[in-house]
């Protein structure tokens, strides 16, 4: 017995900033077509997906809605997780770069690099986009701006550690000239050599110090791990890098990085380099697929045109969505979303054409020969040209899928479809049907088309494995493996064929587009109205030790007090907070102390607050005081202590 080869394919880790829309789910669903369909090709494919947790994008955004990284974090790495179930995404490993595992690997990857001599501490000058992540030098900037997504860039001036990138310029070099399949599609190759490899690499920063959220660098803890570094290496982590070595040496390396045309430098060029770094074996194969705009914008959230996958899962089908994801893209290429396409694509490809093909041969199964298919005696060369497509597209079906041609490789199967439904009108059973001496012919029309659905049913599994179930039970057959889509005639004689309910049922598309507007928007009210809701219940968790210090108090001793002669609520003291001169402090305390009773107490006094005038009286500080109710009372201390001793 041979072993199932095995075969690597990942996604990106996704920034948890906020939940995935439909050009972020692009991926992982490719990533799912091809993992189903190296199954069905006997191939042992293993799909990791996970959440980039780490990062000062991230730690902002948290901070920014009032919460903390890792709880913000937590929740969003959740609803991913629930999002990929939803679209019956078949991961193997969800990999959290917060993950112990995950960040000790990354711990050791940067000692050894560091012990190796290709990570040096040195000064980073130069410039930062958070929103990417990425360091600029000032010539990278274009008009002061990321040259990547053109927002504010920070100037930055600090000790960092850096890896010897420019080492391996020649490598990576030699890497694009030798294996042209490294880069797909192949005009990003010379993206990466012309704007970065042959103007000669620099070392790349790969450590911060100015904020904490990350791995620490283990021999150094100022500093973390830079979160690209952080993130590439789950890849590795992902299957069982530090913990796992049989499994790790079973997948590595991987058989292809499915990622966006934007971060198409990190995966070819720093990532190969350090992979060299550390003498592991180079993945087989970066793939990038282009940007999908919604109604031909970028989708942003500050401007609210964002489409979310789940209304379209919830309203037409999980099938649907990865169809369309496929069929209307050209993997590599940008494209469009837009709703009226994505249904009238619905409308034409599957209630048109398979669903129609579908229900008129079961239909005439049911009528002509009670429902059983039959071979017939009785060919014709129609039936020539409908048997060789259907075998064609198997090859051309297999060949398109190995090149990453998504769209093609479907068009090859709706070619056949539409091919059998230009069949039935050819052969015309329903004339063939008037006169029982023809009926030699017609089960052979029949068992044709019913055959011809039979082949587009297992050819379609990686894709759409629900309509695949749906389409074999109605034809009365069980699925044969993928493999059979290649061999015309296996459909048994005698399967009982049931027409049941409708594959897809027409949409009207004026109505669908007011649906479809609503659920969305609604998502889009929700989740913006949770960030905001986070925002309010966790603005006053927590401040910095740092802002807590910025208070300051003292012990003070009351030395006289008295009402405030312009206001009834106020009282006036004079309290001696260890300065020369005693404060004037006024406070709205006069409905629950008589003055005299407070002279020579101990009080607590905020020292460093503005000077204010309360009714002509101008206020040195504050007295602390608890409130609860209509009840309220001074701080004070348990000892007597010094006037102006410090409070913290
Ligand atoms: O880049 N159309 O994460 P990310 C198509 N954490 N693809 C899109 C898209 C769109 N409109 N918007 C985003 C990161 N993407 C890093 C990855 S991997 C070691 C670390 C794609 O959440 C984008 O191209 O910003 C990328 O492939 C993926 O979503 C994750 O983007
Ligand atoms: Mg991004």
């Amino acid at each position: 017995m041979t072993e199932k080869k095995a075969y690597y394919i990942t996604t990106p880790i996704y920034y948890p900033n906020s939940n995935l829309h439909i050009g972020n789910t692009y991926t992982s669903v490719i990533a799912d077509v091809l993992k189903r369909y190296k199954n069905l090709k006997g191939f042992d494919a293993y799909l990791t997906t996970g959440t980039d947790e780490h990062g000062q994008k991230i730690m902002r955004t948290a901070l920014d809605a009032g919460t903390s990284p890792q709880k913000f974090v937590d929740i969003i790495a959740e609803e991913t997780k629930e999002l990929w179930k939803k679209l019956e995404i078949d991961y193997d490993t969800f990999i959290r770069s917060t993950e112990d595992q995950h960040e000790k690997d990354v711990a050791e990857i940067f000692t050894k690099l560091y012990e190796k001599g290709d990570i040096y501490k040195g000064e980073y000058k130069g410039y930062y986009c958070t929103p990417c992540e990425t360091f600029w030098t000032e010539s990278q900037l274009e008009d002061g701006h990321c040259p990547d997504c053109g927002r504010e860039v920070e100037y930055q001036e600090e000790e960092t550690y850096f890896f010897r990138l420019s080492k391996y310029t020649d490598r990576l070099k030699e890497l694009f000239k030798e294996h042209p399949e490294f880069l797909e599609p192949q005009f990003r190759q010379k993206e990466m050599l012309n704007n970065f490899i042959d103007k000669g690499l620099s070392d790349l920063s790969v450590t911060r110090n100015s904020f904490d959220w990350g791995v620490d660098v283990p021999f150094d803890n100022e500093h973390v791990v830079y979160v690209w570094i952080d993130a590439l290496s789950c890849y590795l982590s992902a299957i069982g890098y530090g913990d796992d070595k049989a499994k790790f040496e079973r997948y590595w390396p991987a058989g292809v990085h499915l990622i966006g045309k934007d971060i198409v430098r990190f995966h070819t060029i720093i990532w190969p380099a350090l992979l060299m770094a550390l003498d592991l074996p180079l993945p087989e194969k970066v793939f990038a697929h282009g940007w999908i705009l919604f109604d031909n914008d970028k989708m942003s959230k500050s401007k609210g045109n964002i489409m979310y996958p789940e209304p379209l899962v919830d309203l037409y089908g999980v099938d649907a969505l990865k169809f369309y994801m496929l069929r209307e893209f050209n993997f590599g290429s940008d494209g469009n979303f837009s709703a009226r396409k994505y249904m009238e694509r619905y409308n034409s490809d599957l209630v048109n054409d398979l669903g129609n093909l579908v229900s008129r041969t079961t239909s005439m199964i049911a009528k002509y020969n009670g429902g059983e298919v039959r071979k017939g005696t009785v060919s014709d060369s129609f039936d020539d040209e409908l048997i060789t497509l259907a075998e064609e597209t198997y090859t051309k079906f297999n060949k398109l899928m190995d090149e990453f041609n998504f769209n093609a490789a479907l068009e090859a199967v709706w070619t056949l479809i539409r091919r059998a439904n230009k069949y039935v009108d050819e052969t015309e059973p329903w004339i063939l049907g008037r006169d029982e001496a023809n009926k030699e012919r017609l089960d052979r029309v029949l068992y044709n088309l019913a055959e011809t659905i039979r082949i587009v049913a297992q050819l379609i599994e990686p894709v759409m494995k629900n309509t695949t179930a749906t389409i074999l039970e109605k034809i009365g057959t069980d699925n044969k493996g993928f493999e059979s889509a290649g061999e015309f005639g296996l459909l048994e004689e005698g399967a009982r064929v049931s027409k049941g309910a409708n594959l897809f049922d027409r949409l009207d598309i004026d109505k669908e587009l007011v649906k479809l507007h609503e659920a969305n928007g609604a998502l889009i009210e929700k989740r913006l109205n949770k960030n905001k809701k986070e925002d309010e219940e966790s603005k006053e968790e927590y401040i910095d030790f740092e802002d807590f210090t910025k208070v300051d108090l003292v012990v003070g001793k009351i030395l006289e007090a008295k009402e405030h002669p312009n206001a009834d609520k106020l009282l006036v003291f004079k309290v001696d907070i260890g300065e020369d001169e005693p404060r004037t402090i006024v406070s709205g305390i006069k409905k629950w102390y008589a003055p005299e009773d407070l002279l020579g107490k101990n009080v607590i006094v905020v020292r460093n607050l503005a000077p204010r005038k309360m009714r002509g009286i101008e206020s040195q500080g504050m007295l602390l005081a608890a409130d609860f109710d209509d009840d309220l009372s001074l701080l004070s201390t348990l000892e007597d202590l010094k006037p102006g001793a410090k409070v913290s």
